[in-house]
């Protein structure tokens, strides 16, 4: 199962370059590989149709070890990083998009973290997607980018 949800990862990150798609498989499947020995602390939900996977999300509470990474989470309390659940793929087939099915996935993610009495989850996105999780009550939390002269 697990080449067939990387492919269906992969399928949607068509304007990356392929060396990028390879390394984001290969980093993909660590993780997905890591929370499957840490069930406790993650989540992993495969939506199929049939025998097709139609869609996947992985989250997880960051680690001590991983604390450094998210430097976009609030430092002034250097614990606060491990009261999340941190949201890294959630991905639906382009056949079965706007069917709720990402917000579906999004809702279980949310559930589970409630389960395991964390603040709530976190993540980060781009471009339009954006949206999506406004749509379902997510707000930016100041996350920018510079460069210094
Ligand atoms: C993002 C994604 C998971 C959404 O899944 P989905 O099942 O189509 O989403 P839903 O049907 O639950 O959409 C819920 C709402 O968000 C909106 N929405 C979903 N994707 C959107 C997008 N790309 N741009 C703008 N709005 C979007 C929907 O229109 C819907 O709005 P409505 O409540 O007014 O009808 C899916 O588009 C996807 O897999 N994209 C590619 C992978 C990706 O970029 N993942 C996110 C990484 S940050």
């Amino acid at each position: 199962m697990i080449p067939d949800i990387l492919d269906l990862v992969a399928g949607t990150m068509g304007s990356s370059t392929q060396a990028y798609i390879e390394e984001y498989r290969k980093i993909l499947e660590e993780k997905m590989r890591y929370y499957l020995e840490y069930k406790d602390k993650s989540a992993q939900y495969v939506i199929l149709d049939g025998e097709r996977i139609i869609g996947f999300a992985l989250a997880g509470v960051i680690d001590e070890k991983e604390l450094d990474k998210y430097y976009f989470i609030d430092r002034s309390n250097p614990r606060e990083p491990l009261s999340w659940i941190m949201l890294g793929q959630i991905t639906v087939d382009a056949d079965y998009r706007g069917k709720r099915i990402g917000s579906m996935l999004l809702d279980k993610i949310e559930q589970r973290a409630r389960e395991m009495n964390l603040k709530g989850v976190y993540t980060g996105t781009r471009g339009n997607i954006r949206l999506f999780y406004e749509k379902n009550g997510f707000v930016i939390d100041k996350v920018y980018l510079k460069k210094t002269n």
